[in-house]
């Protein structure tokens, strides 16, 4: 049975690939998916600017037809070859070509900017999802939370970049085969020098390439750390503890030097690029010259005429400039492509997880449940957290778990809860391995309040209902739930009752006291209709009234329902029908409170201290 799955990051079986991409076939490929993408969250807009394009590019071409019109018409009126009124007709044709032009890029501009959202909603919608899919391993991992890091910071916006590059470079290419057309038109032997004016830019822009992706791994730490700094400063839990501790001037102090570490590291990756910049543009000036050169030698011949060049001229601007958006988008693709490679590694994960839920649906309860055998330890720790616990639930039962802190109590509420798998030994419901069943069906039999639970800035209502989604809110049960945990008063008392939000961070709402707050998160429990209920020290927060009543209802609350509850006061976990005691992420005793006693063990021991206490305190009182 102990079949320890060997934890495989997706993400790391990608390093070796992503360094390897050969030119074309990896532009290709990267187009490919890019395309896909962006098809399918705007195939209509993505059509439209494709097809500005072509218009943008054939205007262009008209433009330098158009140029020579009008310097040939010049030439011929200034020579006193005609009237004036000749000028008109070439002279307005370029300006509806010009105007036709500056349109088609302003509507582009608009119509980009709309695919662009579009595309970042679905790829946020792909992240999201695998982000609360992953195995809640990964949340123990910082390279997990650095690799999350750059997907929403950079890989999201990838695919509408090579989308874009993609788009500027069909425009370039068409612009270029127009205008080039033009040229050749009027001299042949101009455009090949062009063509090869590219060709530098084209081998430094891969290695710029490389270089920002490299900078971007190695900055994300940095970044982080940053990030954290922010919150801390700017969070509306940390204002108080800031203020009470006088922490300002010290976070600034450690975000200050963050900042300016960033700020060198970047200096020296900006250098960096911008001498690869030079060098490619450099390369390219020398060609123009050479280009600008040959045409001089074509007019001193005779072999071009003086209107054919002004208008050549024009045109050699314009295609480097075409030329330029070409190999610029094949640029933004390449640099795109390292991150969308840490983007699909990322959302691997998300298969993985898809695998991991993979098997048929649970019973929906058990009779008994038993836990052989169970060891966990946290990925990274070398120490187990939980150690060859045994322990069994009959259904309808309220048994309790006890134990100093540290000693793994929350884990095994996690491990009983499904969110770890344990390494070695089983969780079975009537005799059956759950892990036969898929994740999800497993969890959704279960409700768990953690000791840490979220307080969700949504309405009192709804930090009820959040505990069962899968059918529409029952306000009926959310009063019911909120009664039966004792958060009704606080609730009512509210301005707009279940309505308000919980959280002054939204207009109209209200923050409830800690004890209040616990209220909330039991009755959430209480509301999803669950055969197993897990509290993990659902009375620590709770005055003493309601602590007692908290216990003495559960049975009556939770008519059938099994709990497992967690707690540190013995005089709650007396009641319990069974009570585990753990010492070091093992079960060190078990038994009801009467047999504990008279075991005169562990669980005596710290029966008598708590007794003794209030016993002392009532004495000197
Ligand atoms: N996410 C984690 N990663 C690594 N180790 C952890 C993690 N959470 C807990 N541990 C360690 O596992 C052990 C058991 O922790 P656990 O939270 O289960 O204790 P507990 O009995 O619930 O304690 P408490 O009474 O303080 O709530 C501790 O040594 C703790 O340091
Ligand atoms: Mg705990």
């Amino acid at each position: 049975m102990p079949e320890s799955q060997e934890y495989v990051d997706p993400a790391q079986l990608r390093v070796a690939a992503r360094r390897g991409g050969k030119s074309v076939g990896r532009l290709t490929e990267l187009i490919r998916q890019s395309v896909r993408l962006v098809w399918a969250s705007g195939r209509g807009l993505f059509v439209a600017l494709l097809a500005l394009q072509v218009v943008a590019a054939l205007a262009l071409a008209g433009q330098v037809l158009a140029i020579k019109s009008v310097l040939d018409a010049l030439l011929i009126v200034g020579a006193g070859g005609a009237a004036t009124a000749q000028l008109w007709i070439p002279v307005l044709v370029l300006a509806a070509l010009t105007a036709a032009t500056s349109i088609v890029t302003a509507v582009q501009g608009h119509l980009q900017r709309l695919l662009g959202e579009r595309v970042a909603r679905a790829m946020w919608g792909r992240v999201l999802d695998v982000a609360t899919a992953v195995n809640l391993r990964h949340f123990e991992s910082a390279d997990f939370f650095n690799r999350l890091q750059r997907v929403q910071a950079n890989a999201l916006s990838r695919p509408y970049q090579v989308t874009q590059g993609l788009i500027a470079m069909g425009g370039a290419l068409a612009a270029s085969i127009g205008v080039g057309a033009a040229l050749v038109s009027i001299s042949p032997l101009l455009l090949p020098l062009l063509v090869v004016g590219g060709l530098p830019v084209l081998l430094t822009s891969r290695r710029e390439s490389k270089l920002e992706f490299d900078f971007s791994i190695s900055q994300t730490p940095l970044l982080r750390m940053r990030q954290y700094l922010t919150l801390l400063q700017t969070g509306r839990d940390e204002a108080k503890e800031v203020r009470a501790f006088g922490l300002s001037r010290w976070l600034r102090g450690r975000f200050d030097s963050s900042y300016e570490e960033y700020l060198t590291n970047l200096t020296a990756h900006v250098r960096r690029r911008s001498i690869l910049s030079v060098i490619g543009n450099l390369g390219t000036s020398v060609v123009l010259v050479v280009t600008l050169g040959t045409l001089v030698w074509l007019i001193v011949g005779g072999q071009v005429s003086v209107a054919g060049a002004g208008a050549a001229i024009v045109a050699i601007r314009m295609l480097a400039t075409q030329v330029q958006a070409l190999f610029a988008g094949v640029q933004r693709i390449f640099e795109s492509g390292l991150f969308l490679d840490d983007l699909r590694a990322f959302l691997e994960h998300g298969e993985f997880a898809a695998r991991e839920d993979e098997g048929p649906e649970s019973p929906p309860g058990f009779e008994t449940l038993h836990a052989e055998g169970v060891s966990f330890s946290y990925p990274g720790s070398t120490e187990p957290a939980v150690k060859d616990v045994d322990i069994t639930i009959r259904t309808g039962e309220v048994v309790a778990i006890v134990g100093e802190n540290g000693s793994g109590k929350t884990t095994l509420a996690k491990l009983l809860a499904r969110l770890y798998e344990p390494d070695e030994g089983a969780i079975r419901w009537d005799g059956v391995d759950v892990r036969r069943w898929s994740t999800s069906s497993v969890r959704s039999r279960i409700a768990v309040i953690f000791q840490d639970f979220v307080r969700y800035a949504f309405s009192a209502s709804d930090n009820l209902a959040i505990g069962d989604v899968t059918r529409p809110a029952d306000p009926a049960r959310v009063r019911e739930a909120a009664r039966a945990a004792g958060a009704d008063r606080a609730i009512e008392n509210l301005p707009d009752g279940y309505a308000t939000p919980l959280s002054r961070i939204f207009s109209g709402g209200r923050d409830l006291s800690g004890g209040q707050w616990q209220r909330v998160a039991i009755a959430r429990g209480y509301y999803r209709d669950a055969p197993l209920v897990i509290l993990d020290e659902p009375s620590a927060a709770l005055d003493p009234r309601a602590e007692h009543d908290l216990f003495a209802s559960l049975r009556e609350t939770l008519q059938g329902r099994t709990v497992l509850f967690i707690s540190h006061r013995f005089s709650t976990v007396r009641s319990a029908d069974r009570i585990y005691v753990m010492d070091g992420g093992a079960v060190a005793e078990h038994g009801s409170h009467d047999e504990l006693m008279a075991k005169q063990g562990i669980y005596a021991e710290l029966f008598q201290l708590q007794a003794a206490a209030y016993l002392s305190a009532e004495e000197t009182g």
